[in-house]
């Protein structure tokens, strides 16, 4: 049976984007989305197979590209960000991988801060052996003067984490650093990286 989706509006609070703005993805009467416990979903005919191929983000297919349960939490999280799509990964590290794979050509530049989380510095230094990607790390992020010398020579990424463990400054500190932050990415067209990391208990990156 055909349902029919609900339209996320821009009125809805963040509880109710939480609890509705991904219900467009459950296409069963179930109340609450079944969970798919599967990798693979059935094709109806060859032809099926073919377009679910060459679309870009179907909604079931083999679960690393379509599944209902990822696309729901990609709906839902998008709402609660303002933003315009989402991509769920199986852990962290797949996010920031996935993100240099797609933004990082040969000799590109990256800024981050020093305090970066060790896997991702791990995986600068070896994007840095192996595709010679050069790296800048910021030792004082409250320190303009060090961003933008950084910023002097030609940049593709422009990472920052928020909070900012292990140093655990302020909430206003994401504010501190990214208002000269912004000047510096107009005038140098830098992509920033904004590594919203969910504390502990409910244990989450947001990139
Ligand atoms: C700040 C931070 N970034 C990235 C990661 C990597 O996440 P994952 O272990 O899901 O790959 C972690 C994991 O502890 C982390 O604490």
């Amino acid at each position: 049976m055909e349902v029919k989706k609900k339209p996320v509006t821009t009125t809805w609070g963040p509880t109710t984007k939480a609890v509705h703005a991904g219900m467009h993805e459950n296409t069963s009467r179930s109340v609450t989305t079944p969970i798919y416990q599967t990798s693979t979903f059935e094709l109806r005919e060859n032809r099926e197979g073919a377009e679910f191929a060459n679309t870009i983000e179907p909604s079931t297919f083999y679960t690393r590209w379509g599944n209902p349960n990822f696309a729901e939490v990609e709906s839902v999280i998008a709402a609660l960000e303002g933003a315009e799509r989402a991509l769920v990964t199986s852990s962290g590290m797949a996010a920031t991988a996935t993100l240099f794979e797609t933004f990082l050509q040969t000799g590109d530049h990256v800024i981050v801060p020093a305090a970066v989380y060790m896997g991702t510095e791990q995986l600068l230094k070896h994007l840095t052996a192996t595709k010679n990607i050069k790296v800048t790390f910021i030792h004082n992020t409250l320190d303009m003067d060090e961003w933008e010398r950084a910023a002097s020579v030609p940049t593709k990424l422009l990472w920052i984490k928020h909070p900012q463990t292990p140093l655990w400054p302020s909430p206003t500190s994401v504010k501190l650093f990214s208002w000269p932050n912004a000047t510096i990415l107009k005038r140098s067209q830098i992509t920033l990286l904004l590594h919203r990391f969910i504390p502990a208990l409910l244990s989450g990156e947001l990139i």
